[in-house]
């Protein structure tokens, strides 16, 4: 007893030491929150190296410059924020040339500093030339025939390349009542959708199938924001088991391989509903990625948007994103990546409610603290 109880008194300090350092992250400490230039902070991804890719979103200005140094510092996976999209890559009018020139320098360089790249996006309702989908004429063969046509175009361009696309974004509209969302998927889709318009329901599944057939390898996502939404999440869920179910052996795997929770939260959005909506997601056999994080810095529940930035409402953001990231820590096995909607509060696409964890000088805000050590915010 007495030989063993002495090295056990001994090294029981150091193990604890150890355990800590290895469950908080510690190699940024908890109390350490004093801004810092982009280049001096402690690098992110890292620390989640272990859990899921940690991502940023990338514009072709930002190559070469301070932008693309921050990406490569703190992240380790790329989205295109606008330069993947239709409206970027397709012709202008039909039968003229696709654009692929500045999104091909851009993934480029993303491939060639070591991050990776996710593909964003092939069918939207939203930044998509008209001429592909609606106008005089326009009938489901034509609307189908276009469909196909750019998702095999845009795959086959960038197939190796990327580790998956978001194939289809924002398909199922708000609002959704349980009876809704507990009924026929179908129904539950944005009525409002060129695409869904001229095509029906299924434009869905004739995307991913096209995806599926340009690059066998590639993962493939539905996207959509607010699905920590019960309802919208629940109509999700069964678009992607019904799809899953008839095509189960898509090239050997069901056809939809991941969805994508945007996450474009703000002060109230609850914690425990992004784990609910994890959950249920995972029942359906299908990768989890949280695809354009970003916590406006205001509370909108009730409408109401009002804020200061000042230094409460930093803290109160930086509470928030600890609480997501305790979340996404806790069902890490479920996630692939969670990727930040915005490199710094000046060029974000909710700029004014600076939501990201970089302020306008590229200093670190309380929620770049609070995303590298979670456990400790
Ligand atoms: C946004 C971009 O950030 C903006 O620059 C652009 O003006 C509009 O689109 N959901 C998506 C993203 O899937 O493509 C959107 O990105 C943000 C919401």
């Amino acid at each position: 007893m007495q030989t063993l109880t002495k090295p056990l008194k001994t090294i029981f300090p150091l193990v604890c030491c150890a355990a800590l350092a290895l469950s908080c992250n510690t190699a940024i400490p908890a109390e350490k929150n004093e801004p810092e230039a982009w280049n001096q902070a402690q690098p992110l991804y890292p620390i989640y190296s272990s859990s899921f890719l940690l991502g940023n979103i990338v514009s072709p200005g930002d190559i070469g410059g301070q932008r693309f140094n921050l990406l490569k510092r703190h992240f380790n996976t790329a989205t295109a924020e606008n330069h993947m999209k239709p409206n970027a890559l397709a012709p202008s009018s039909p039968g003229g040339a696709y654009r692929f020139s500045a999104a091909d320098a851009m993934v480029d360089a993303v491939l060639d500093a070591g991050l990776k790249m996710h593909g964003h996006t092939l069918v939207w309702h939203q930044q998509t030339p008209s001429w592909m989908n609606s106008g005089a004429g326009m009938n489901r063969e034509q609307a189908l025939s276009n469909l196909t046509n750019h998702v095999t175009t845009v795959v086959t361009h960038y197939k190796d390349k990327l580790i998956s696309w978001d194939v289809v974004n924002e398909a199922m509209r708000d609002g959704l009542s349980t009876a809704q969302s507990n009924g026929d998927w179908k129904n539950c889709l944005r009525q409002d959708s060129p695409w869904y318009t001229a095509i029906g329901p299924d434009y869905i599944e004739e995307a991913f199938k096209a995806a599926r057939a340009a690059d066998p390898q590639v993962k493939l996502y539905y996207n959509d924001y607010s699905l920590n939404n019960a309802a919208k999440a629940q109509a999700v869920y069964n678009m992607v088991c019904d799809i899953n179910t008839r095509y189960a052996n898509a090239a050997g795997r069901p056809l939809i391989d991941g969805i994508g929770m945007q996450s474009h939260h703000h002060l109230g959005a609850s914690p425990e509903t992004v784990a609910a909506s994890i959950n249920l997601f995972s029942k359906a056999g299908v990768e989890i990625a949280i695809s354009e994080l970003d916590i406006q810095a205001f509370d909108a529940r009730g409408g109401n948007t009002a804020f200061v930035w000042n230094e409460d409402a930093a803290q109160r953001q930086a509470q928030q994103y600890a609480a997501m990231f305790r979340i996404f820590q806790q069902h890490a096995e479920k996630i692939s990546r969670v990727t930040f909607w915005g490199l710094d509060d000046r060029t974000s696409w909710r700029s004014s409610s600076h939501p990201v964890l970089f302020d306008k000088d590229y200093k670190t805000k309380p929620a770049f603290y609070a995303v590298a050590n979670p456990g400790q915010y």
